[in-house]
């Protein structure tokens, strides 16, 4: 990272366990080939998240958080503690995983949050990491801040982790009831919106959004945690021109829980908006239930190279043990072992990082900059 560019957005880099983190993500990201968790990764479960982590580890392949405060006892079945049975009758999506669909399209994050805390949904904290680490390392290449696009993202749930440095534990609790009652929506953005100018500077990447959910990208714009937004479902048509110069204007690509919602139809569209010389990088988390080869292959026609990083992440508990028994169905049909992993009572994703395989040499900013251990090529 430049002197200069002290990135708000990730302010627990310079922390002793932070800078572990750092390490420890290299080290992952610089990790080539898929390598399936071993049987002995397989008995160390999730850690609780019940308080969120600034760092996170990896032990047998599985990566995990740190400095939880208090371990969470698995509900029985692997089930949700609370909550999601008490919402009466759950529906299923065709992979197995109970819809969630109602609680992606309220005015404000409330029910999001409400919800998937019930879940305990880490994935964007355990995320939070590795996209700083590529971000700095695009920062490093284009010498400026990056755009990042998040796909399918929501409340702007991770660029308000990426840029307010907030944990999911945060958006927890900012979002959960007060006295019982649900927060005002006015209150509410208010009080994003002072939150994201305390945390800008000149070097706070911008973060753009692509998602389907109009009142989810109104709130995250109006909020502050999305500099620009396309509300569109790319599975069912083009981009227009004006969708297509926002999302030409990603420098890197990052989702969190989205793909399966999308497919490869989304990703090509994306990555095509762009001229090939300019393609943005790419990190996906993914349920291990959805292949990642048919994304590998499409990016491949359009010039990219993917990584798929070792080991696995939990991203939430099952909402039930219905819902557990139909995705343990869903992956004995794509021949994906769920022992120790989804047999114990979680969802667990990989990480795909896909990069431009001939980048031109004036996207190297550094020649020889230690970012490039990273990743072993210029991009
Ligand atoms: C599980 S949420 C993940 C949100 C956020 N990335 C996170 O990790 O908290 C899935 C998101 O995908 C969005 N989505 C579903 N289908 C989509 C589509 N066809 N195009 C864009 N977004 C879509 C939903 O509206 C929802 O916001």
């Amino acid at each position: 990272m430049h002197s200069d560019d002290v990135n708000p957005t990730d302010a627990t880099v310079n922390s002793t366990a932070d800078a572990a983190a750092e390490t420890e993500v290299s080290a992952a990201i610089a990790g080539v080939g898929a390598i399936p968790a071993t049987p002995a990764a397989h008995a160390v479960p999730p850690a609780a998240n019940r308080r969120m982590v600034r760092a996170q580890g990896q032990s047998n392949g599985v990566h995990k958080q740190r400095e939880v405060s208090a371990p969470v006892p698995a509900a029985s079945g692997g089930a949700a503690r609370d909550g999601a049975h008490r919402e009466g009758a759950m529906r299923f999506d065709e992979t197995g995983k109970v819809s969630l669909d109602h609680i992606y399209t309220q005015p404000d994050p409330h029910a999001y949050f409400s919800t998937l805390r019930r879940l305990d949904y880490v994935i964007p904290q355990l995320a939070r990491p590795f996209f700083s680490q590529l971000i700095e390392e695009r920062r490093a290449r284009l010498r400026r801040p990056p755009t990042v696009l998040d796909v399918g993202c929501s409340y702007g749930v991770n660029a308000a982790l990426l840029r307010c440095g907030l944990t999911m534990d945060d958006m927890y609790d900012r979002y959960g009831e007060r006295d019982g009652e649900a927060p005002d929506r006015a209150v509410l953005l208010a009080r994003d919106r002072e939150l994201v100018q305390a945390r800008q500077s000149r070097a706070t990447p911008r973060f753009v959004g692509l998602d389907s959910s109009r009142p989810a990208v109104s709130y995250a714009r109006a909020a502050g945690f999305l500099d620009d937004a396309v509300c569109a479902d790319l599975e069912e048509r083009d981009p227009t021109e004006a969708e297509r110069t926002v999302l030409a204007g990603a420098d890197f690509v990052v989702s969190t829980g989205c793909i399966g919602y999308v497919t490869e139809r989304t990703i090509d569209r994306i990555a095509s908006a762009s001229e090939r010389s300019d393609r943005p990088w790419m990190a996906h988390f993914v349920l291990r239930m959805f292949s990642f080869d048919p994304f590998t292959e499409v990016l491949d026609a359009l010039g990219y190279d993917t990584v798929h990083v070792e080991g696995v992440f939990p991203q939430r508990r099952f909402a039930s043990a219905q819902e557990q028994q139909q995705v343990l169905d869903t992956l004995a049909a794509v021949g994906v072992d769920p022992r120790g992993l989804e047999s114990d009572g979680w969802l667990y994703a990989r990480l795909h990082v896909s990069r431009p395989r001939h980048a031109p040499a004036r996207r190297t900013a550094r020649a020889g900059h230690p970012a490039d251990s990273l990743i072993g090529r210029p991009g």
